[in-house]
């Protein structure tokens, strides 16, 4: 199957990597999606940033930067950005009804070929498939941040999805320059995840137990263990919804009391404190 235009729903964090990813690497003419003009212009402000680095450290010219943001086209109208789509990669905010209600749309007005993989976290694909008439079509295809420069792509197989389907986003990936690996059972977090967000729930109940300051957790798992990122830094670079969405999906689908997360977490996210995104975090990223 040959995918020539792909759909990015979500202009956040992930989207407009994915979708700069897809235009400049793969070389797909992208659709991006978001719900306001303003997230529209942020994501693809996001795009021109990273071109513009990579313009400056000579990996590419002014010329290839133009006419990557030429293949990329913003939108506000669903039917826009996946009526022609042979691929639509969904990163929107991890919530499941939200993305079942996306998913719908999607079946409706992508033509029959199309695949719908979930940039999803940690939700599970056989649910999200179940909102669609084509589960053998519904994927994951979870990209990690920074998508421009990280190198690994899970491919998560739900109940229902083809073997076709796994070897055409295996393709689709190895076209964008990532590896791949399969989640072989649709299991909340899949791999990175799982492993992942329990060590940032940890290093956060350092913080909340006043074990250490933030800066000697970060530094102990950097000089520690290699990371290059602390934890609590990790956190707010992911964003601290996202990683208190994925420990509600962790409680619903793996253990209630082993996953119940930091009341500092919560209070973080009520506060509207999610991080590098919003400038404030356990972190001030406003510099
Ligand atoms: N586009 C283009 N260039 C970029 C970029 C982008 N989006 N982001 C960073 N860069 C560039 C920087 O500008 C920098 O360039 P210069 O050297 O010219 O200044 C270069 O890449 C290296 O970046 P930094 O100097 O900022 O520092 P670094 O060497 O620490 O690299 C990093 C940055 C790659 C983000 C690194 O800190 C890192 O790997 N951090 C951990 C990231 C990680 O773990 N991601 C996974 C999160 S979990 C996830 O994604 C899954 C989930 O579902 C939650
Ligand atoms: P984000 O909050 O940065 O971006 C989400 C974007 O989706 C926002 O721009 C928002 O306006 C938009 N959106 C909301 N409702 C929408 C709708 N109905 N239609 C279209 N767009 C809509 O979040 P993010 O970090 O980019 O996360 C997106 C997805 O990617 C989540 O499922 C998350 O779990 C996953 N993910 C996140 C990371 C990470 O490190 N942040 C890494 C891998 C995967």
């Amino acid at each position: 199957m040959k995918i020539t235009k792909v759909a990015v729903i979500g202009a956040g964090l992930m989207g407009h990597g994915i979708a700069q990813v897809s235009a400049q690497v793969a070389g797909y003419e992208v659709y991006l999606k978001d719900i306001k003009q303003e997230f529209l212009d942020k994501g693809m402000g996001r795009i021109k940033w990273s071109l513009g680095k990579l313009v400056e450290k000579e990996k590419i010219s002014q010329g290839d930067a133009d006419t990557v943001l030429s293949r990329i086209h913003p939108t506000l109208d669903m039917k826009e950005a996946v009526g022609e789509a042979d691929l639509v990669v969904e990163a929107a905010p991890e919530k499941l009804q939200l993305k079942k209600t996306l998913f719908e749309a999607f079946d409706e007005f992508t033509p029959y070929h199309a695949i719908l993989a979930s940039n999803t976290s940690s939700i599970s694909i056989t649910e999200i498939a179940k909102a669609t008439k084509r589960p053998d079509k519904v994927v994951g295809m979870h990209f990690f941040n920074p998508v421009q420069i990280m190198k690994l792509v899970e491919i998560v197989k739900g109940e229902k999805t083809s073997d076709e389907t796994v070897e055409v986003i295996t393709k689709v990936s190895q076209q964008m320059r990532k590896e791949t690996v399969l989640c072989k059972r649709d299991r909340p977090g899949f791999i990175v995840n799982r492993i992942l967000v329990p060590a940032l729930l940890d290093a956060i109940r350092l913080v909340e137990e006043d074990v250490a300051s933030i800066e000697d957790i970060d530094k102990a798992i950097r000089l520690g263990l290699n990371w290059p990122m602390g934890p609590i830094t990790l956190a707010d670079y992911v964003g601290l919804d996202t990683a208190l969405n994925i420990t509600r999906v962790f409680q619903e689908g793996l253990d209630k009391h082993r996953y119940d997360p930091p009341a500092l977490l919560e209070k973080m996210v009520k506060e509207g404190k999610l991080g590098r995104k919003t400038k404030q975090g356990f972190l001030d990223w406003s510099r």
